[in-house]
């Protein structure tokens, strides 16, 4: 039987918390601001999208200690259970001082009205510890989730280059103290169940299955980074609520031979370097999910749970012949990704059962791939329509295809008539032609504020032009 703890701990600054009276549904903007009166930390959207709550959230991963930039305004306070919180409070210098970032902002005019500078001055003190001398194409991510009004961004980028030359990371508090840190998080774990306002925290993965058959009804959690607008913008209440964020048995990201297999728990910045490694093409299309902040929280597993006929990764994830490994306290299943969805708001998940892992097969010989993305800004922009096409070609002929859009349907859903245009033809324009002219028979998509129909329609047949366009001059200059 397994123990439970009834109180939250971690870290927050220099000083240790321990909370009982907590609610599954508290965030973390609201306890620093109103609890603790740490009010650098601004709130702008409450949903993630503008980064003025940027904080640094430090957690012990299979690998040790790793600090990541997080929205504070979808963050949950049950969910940082061991954990480090860093607020723009604690970069303030043992003199009082400004921290070596903000006087590059103060030195580079980077802040005018000032209520995104906290947020700003976060992200790119953590991008100043991962790289020394960051390219513009860093800097650039690691503002795409941080949203300047009125200064502009080239003197923010500007104070990112600057930076690193006022000093070293080496010598920042944060390195300095890895060691205490990881000591007090380490002793913060007791491999309990905690059970406290609402919220669960597995104690380990069997626990989570446990736990599922324990509260059936329970909102799983996973990153937050859906699950946290129901709160903020819908009110929604979440409670019973297993949080599962901290399971690094979820977490885990195995590239072999045979298959990339992501743990659900597996933030898209923790798969990213696995999955371009194996995938390399989806290196661009990665990184226009979100931004920095929302893809070191949201989870692989949550796209896929949450059964959005506009999440990005299913219909790439189809393409490729992902299978999606799901469990509950009676045992493991496999499905096929595309039988997962089955409607609108409904998908083969039983009561218990939760998403364990996404496995995808390395590609035979012969097979492309691309994944592409349209909506109305680069980044952090909600999808309009998204594809993931997939074609083996052998001697010249298309001997198998996939092709699978989001935005354009109900649920991610293959497009069986353009698929068929393309099977048994040879591997040319006029096939991709073909295609673009059937997928417009295999879907009726909606008009909405994100694009009317007839646009959804021409984007979907456009993917295939621009797959040949691609695919057709990159085998082109190989010959
Ligand atoms: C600012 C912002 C920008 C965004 N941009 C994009 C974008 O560009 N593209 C995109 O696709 N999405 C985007 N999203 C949506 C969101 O980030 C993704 O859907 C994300 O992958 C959700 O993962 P999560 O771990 O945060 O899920 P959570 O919010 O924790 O959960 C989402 C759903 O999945 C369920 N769930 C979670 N884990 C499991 C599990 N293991 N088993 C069963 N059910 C589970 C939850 O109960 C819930 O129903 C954005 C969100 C925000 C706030
Ligand atoms: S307040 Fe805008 S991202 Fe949190
Ligand atoms: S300085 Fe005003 S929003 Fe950035």
């Amino acid at each position: 039987m397994t123990q439970h703890r009834d109180e939250i701990r971690f870290l927050l600054n220099g000083a240790e918390v321990a909370l009982r009276d907590v609610q599954a549904q508290d965030t973390l903007l609201d306890h620093l601001r109103i609890a603790k009166r740490l009010t650098g930390t601004k709130e702008g959207c409450a949903e993630g999208d503008c980064g003025a709550c940027t904080v640094l959230v430090g957690r012990l991963a299979e690998g040790g200690l790793v600090y990541e930039t997080v929205n504070a305004c979808i963050r949950f306070m049950a969910s940082l259970d061991g954990c480090h919180v860093v607020t723009i409070e604690h970069l303030r210098g043992a003199d009082g001082g400004l921290h070596l970032v903000q006087q590059a902002m103060v030195d580079q005019h980077g802040s005018q009205c000032g209520f995104c500078t906290p947020g700003i001055v976060m992200s790119l003190y953590a991008l100043w510890m991962q790289s020394a001398a960051p390219s513009d194409e860093e800097i650039g991510v690691a503002l795409q989730g941080n949203l300047c009004r009125c200064t502009g961004y080239e003197p923010i980028f500007k104070a990112a280059r600057a930076a690193a030359e006022l000093g070293k990371p080496e010598a920042d508090p944060l390195f300095v103290e890895r060691a205490e840190v990881t000591a007090a998080l380490s002793k913060m774990q007791d491999s309990k169940r905690v059970e406290v306002g609402g919220a669960i925290l597995p104690a380990d993965v069997a626990d989570f299955a446990q736990a599922m058959q324990d509260y059936p009804d329970a909102t799983i959690i996973a990153g937050a980074t859906d699950v946290g607008l129901w709160v903020t913008k819908m009110m929604k209440p979440i409670a019973p609520a297993i949080f599962t964020g901290h399971l690094n048995g979820l977490r885990n990201v195995a590239l072999s031979d045979r298959s990339l297999k992501i743990g659900a728990g597996a933030s898209y910045s923790e798969a990213e370097a696995q999955l371009v490694r194996a995938f390399p093409h989806l290196a661009d299309y990665w990184s226009r999910i979100a931004g920095w902040q929302v893809r070191n929280m949201g989870t692989v597993g949550g796209n896929i749970a949450n059964g959005s006929p506009i999440g990005d990764t299913p219909p790439v994830l189809i393409a490729l012949g992902a299978v999606l490994h799901l469990r509950s306290a009676k045992g493991q299943r496999s499905l096929p990704l595309e039988d997962y969805f089955i409607d609108y708001g409904k998908q083969d998940l039983q009561a218990g059962e939760f998403v364990e892992a996404v496995e995808i097969p390395m590609p035979e010989a012969g097979v492309i791939n691309a994944a592409y993305k349209v909506s109305k800004r680069r980044d952090e922009d909600i999808t309009a329509v998204a594809a993931g096409i997939s074609v083996r070609v052998v001697d010249g002929i298309i001997t198998q295809a996939c092709a699978a859009f989001g935005g354009m349907a109900a649920t991610p859903k293959r497009a069986k008539l353009a698929e068929a245009a393309l099977v048994g033809k040879g591997f040319g324009q006029a096939s991709f032609e073909a295609a673009a002219e059937a997928v417009a028979r295999d879907f009726s998509p909606l008009s909405d504020w994100r694009a009317s129909a007839e646009y959804r329609s021409m984007v979907a047949a456009n993917m295939f032009r621009r797959f040949w366009a691609e695919q057709g001059a990159a085998q082109e200059a190989a010959q």
